[in-house]
């Protein structure tokens, strides 16, 4: 069974434990109250579900055996404190209380049960521990905290107290509100201790130092520093996006949207490697019931210079209204890639304000045809954009010659993965992320895993017939119809593995683990449910400090139940393994992370800044899974808040 498979079951069974031992529980209570002959048969069924318990935790102790397999950040908590708090009173239970449910006194005999304390005590004992382990599922995450482990273990023992006077044979007066007293202790004392785990309220937005270089002295050259590569003047391309309203037009209606330049998907901007770029960004939203929308401009895979980054409170404020802001960037690296605001961004990219960024290589392509294709989901809509045309959420099509070399450059800019198919030609992934692929191999009716966020450049020479690309379920692009071929029904293709490998390097200077997951954690001030790395949200989560040219090894693991697009700013990652399966090498900006997965990947520090890093599901990134890898010596003027709301 896959661990995903395995964390799922695992959901479901410590739910069931304890709701099994909880019923034992109760009917056991029932039947050793009642007269001896009377409460025969509730005895009996107490037994049978005392049984099936057994049989649950067995069955759940087994699901936890297998997770380990996949590494201890998926069972460390089960490990030392849900399973140990169930499987040892579920030993006494078996021992004591199960024998004393069976016996069966001669009927009117009128012998004295054994003594209810003894029979129901072990069995409370066995629910309070699968209930605390149903806590322990929620608030304890990787690693295990002290804090969170003290609350789960205070709620058990206050429980279990309260139990042990309540079944006890003295009844003296105030016994009750004694035992009640124990409990709002106790619980009182849960919160306090729980309050701890949640931490670090004095963990500030920026931790990585208190003197240096500030982000703001990190920008990209200066218009007139306009001087290319090898000496060579290059060219100064200016553009400017005005975020507006805007109404998309789809076949099954109209869209309000938030837009550049009143389009959607924005203007692709198309420059040539060597050129200086140079944004203009204006802010001509409404001003809504009195908020005003920001925005900002953040280059999507593009490792731009620190304080070009467009990450409102990390390298600038957010833009009101009214304001302006410069972007300016010397476009060094070839490729797909685009741009999206980064203010509220879990609202703003869906509505779509977002647009493309070709880099042209400096000597052309062999591919004479160059068409670049925007995926978004306008609300339950899925649309196709082909070369920053209208979205269309029909099906879009391209008339292109046969014989033709032909590249598509595919951008997903929703926040879930997609799945691509192309079929009616053999096709290549030449570039994944804007980075090209060494060695890539021809693919024949294979499918493709696009990760939230994700670029992949395919490459086909045209058909004499028809090509189709689906995207998810559906027909997205014709190329040459009428006819459609059959979609792409292949398996689908495991891009860690794809292309040529390449050396890994050869040390690391620093190792990070990331364990996603979805816990309680104190997010805004209050503690609730929320995606959190290592079992804290935003803007908890401890900031990485790496030093320039250190190499980082940095392990993803997903403990949850969702898919992560882990996105670290400034940088792209070179995939090392997938579960411990060794991958090509491919560098790449934004990595899906599937449940139960671990993945390795190398972060070289070649851009020093303060950076973001997130979970491109925006509205993962909203609930808490957001952080900063910062650079040593590198500091921000700006602050979280206010009007600064990156997620
Ligand atoms: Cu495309 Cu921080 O995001
Ligand atoms: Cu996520």
């Amino acid at each position: 069974m896959t661990t995903a498979r395995l964390i799922a079951l695992d959901q479901i069974l410590f739910v069931l434990v304890a709701a099994a031992w909880a019923a034992t529980a109760g009917v056991a209570l029932a039947g050793v109250r009642q007269p001896a002959a009377a409460g025969r048969r509730t005895r009996l069924i107490a037994a049978a579900l005392c049984a099936a318990a057994i049989v649950m935790t067995a069955l759940r102790v087994a699901v936890t055996l297998g997770l380990a397999r996949a590494g201890w950040w998926f069972v460390a908590e089960k490990v030392t404190l849900a399973l140990p708090l169930v499987v040892l009173p579920a030993l006494v239970s078996a021992a004591v209380s199960l024998p004393r449910l069976l016996r069966v006194p001669s009927s009117g005999s009128g012998a004295p049960l054994p003594s209810s304390r003894l029979v129901a005590f072990p069995l409370l004992l066995t629910a309070y521990g699968a209930v605390a382990g149903v806590v322990c599922g929620v608030v304890v995450s990787y690693p295990v905290t002290g804090g969170g482990a003290a609350a789960v273990l205070a709620l058990f023992a206050a429980a279990s107290v309260v139990s042990w006077r309540l079944l006890g044979p003295v009844r003296a007066p105030g016994h009750r509100w004694q035992a009640a007293g124990t409990c709002v202790l106790a619980l009182a004392t849960a919160l306090a201790v729980g309050g701890g785990w949640s931490g670090d309220h004095s963990h500030s937005d920026h931790d990585a130092g208190t003197q240096g270089i500030s982000v703001d002295l990190l920008r990209g050259p200066a218009a007139s520093a306009a001087g290319g590569p090898a000496g060579a003047r290059s060219r100064v391309r200016r553009f400017t996006l005005t975020a507006q309203p805007a109404t998309v037009r789809l076949a099954s209606g109209a869209v309000g949207a938030w837009s550049f330049n009143g389009q959607v998907p924005g203007p692709v901007l198309r420059v040539r490697q060597g050129d200086l770029v140079e944004v203009v960004l204006r802010n001509r939203l409404p001003v809504v019931g009195g908020t005003a929308q920001a925005v900002t401009v953040h280059w999507h895979g593009y490792d731009v210079p620190s304080g070009e980054d467009g990450v409102p409170g990390v390298t600038q404020n957010a833009v009101a209204p009214g304001q302006i802001h410069v972007y300016r960037f010397r476009a060094e690296d070839a490729g797909t890639y685009w741009y999206h605001s980064h203010q509220n961004s879990s609202v703003a990219v869906p509505r779509g304000l977002f647009g493309l960024l070709v880099v042209d290589p400096a000597a052309p392509l062999p591919e004479s045809e160059d068409h670049i294709l925007a995926l978004h989901t306008f609300g339950t809509r899925p649309t196709l954009s082909v070369d920053g045309a209208a979205p269309t959420d029909g099906l879009a099509r391209l008339a292109l010659p046969p014989g033709a070399r032909t590249r598509l450059r595919v951008v997903n800019t929703d926040t879930r993965p997609v799945v691509l198919g192309l079929s009616g030609a053999p096709y290549r992934i030449a570039a994944v992320d804007g980075g090209d692929v060494p060695g890539a191999t021809d693919l024949n009716g294979s499918r493709l895993h696009l990760a939230a966020g994700g670029r992949y450049d395919l490459t086909f020479t045209v058909p004499a017939g028809p090509v189709l690309l689906t995207a998810g379920d559906r027909p997205a692009l014709l190329v040459n119809g009428p006819a459609t071929p059959p979609a792409a029904a292949g398996p689908i293709v495991d891009i860690t593995r794809y292309g040529a490998a390449t050396a890994p390097p050869a040390r690391f200077d620093q190792e990070v683990t990331w364990v996603l997951d979805k816990t309680l954690a104190m997010a805004d001030g209050l503690p609730r449910l929320a995606q959190t790395v290592n079992g804290k949200a935003w803007p908890n989560i401890p900031t990485p400090v790496v030093r320039q040219g250190q190499t980082v090894r940095i392990r993803v693991v997903n403990r949850g139940t969702d898919t992560h697009p882990m996105h670290p700013h400034g940088h792209h990652v070179r995939i090392l393994s997938r579960n411990g399966v060794p991958a090509t090498g491919l560098p790449m900006d934004t990595f899906d992370v599937a449940p139960g997965e671990v993945w390795e990947v190398a972060l070289v520090a070649d851009n020093p800044g303060m950076w973001m890093s997130h979970c491109h599901d925006l509205a993962h990134a909203a609930q808490g899974m957001e952080f900063h890898l910062a650079y040593e010596g590198v500091t921000t003027p700006y602050v979280m808040g206010g009007g600064n709301h990156p997620a």
